[in-house]
């Protein structure tokens, strides 16, 4: 890590500002009050990186949901995913005949939304979806179907608005590209 913290020396560019990412959440939030009018959708947040794209997305939101949480890992401190995902910590809900949104902020090699679909289809929900707030699709592992989602990023290291680098930078309000020698300093 880097012996200064201060942010201008770890973010290279802002990539979505607050008001880009408010956007974000009232698009979706009005297609999703479209497509579960009339449903009672119990809302999936993965831990920990979705927890402020979810308390905003849903407050977009005129539908009759219910909110539970998975803690769902294949990171860990890492910064690749390690293709095997575990969970740390599993939802009070159950999920039998009910219609999932998860919620995530970013799905990049699509193994852990993969892991989430098919534990929630397997525990017997009636349909499960996911509305991601970015989508990056250069690492791809699978053809994991994306229903909704923000917008798509290019293959950088994003943090901020839950996203981390070795678990900081969660609570940055906007969305920023980490300086490559950032990461070189943290592979060493
Ligand atoms: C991040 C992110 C997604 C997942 C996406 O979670 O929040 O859950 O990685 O990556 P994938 O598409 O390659 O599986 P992480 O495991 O880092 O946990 P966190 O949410 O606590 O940061």
């Amino acid at each position: 890590m880097p012996k200064n913290d201060n942010i201008d020396n770890i973010i290279d560019h802002k990539l979505f500002s607050e008001d880009d990412i408010h956007q974000m959440c009232v698009r979706l939030g009005q297609q999703l009050t479209k497509d579960y009018a009339g449903k009672n959708p119990l809302i999936v947040g993965a831990l920990k990186g979705a927890i402020f794209f979810l308390t905003d997305l849903v407050r977009e939101m005129d539908v009759k949901e219910q909110i539970d949480f998975m803690d769902v890992s294949s990171y860990g401190d890492g910064l690749e995913s390690s293709g095997n995902v575990k969970i740390v910590s599993d939802l009070a809900t159950d999920v039998k005949d009910r219609d999932v949104l998860i919620v995530e902020d970013i799905v990049d090699t699509g193994l852990t939304l993969q892991f989430m679909k098919d534990l929630l289809k397997k525990r017997g929900a009636k349909s499960v979806k996911c509305c991601v707030l970015l989508n990056k699709e250069a690492n791809r592992k699978n053809d994991i179907e994306v229903e909704y989602y923000g917008s798509k990023v290019g293959n950088e290291f994003v943090v901020g608005y839950g996203l981390d680098f070795m678990s900081f930078y969660r609570n940055l309000s906007y969305i920023g590209v980490l300086k490559p020698e950032v990461i070189k300093l943290a592979q060493k």
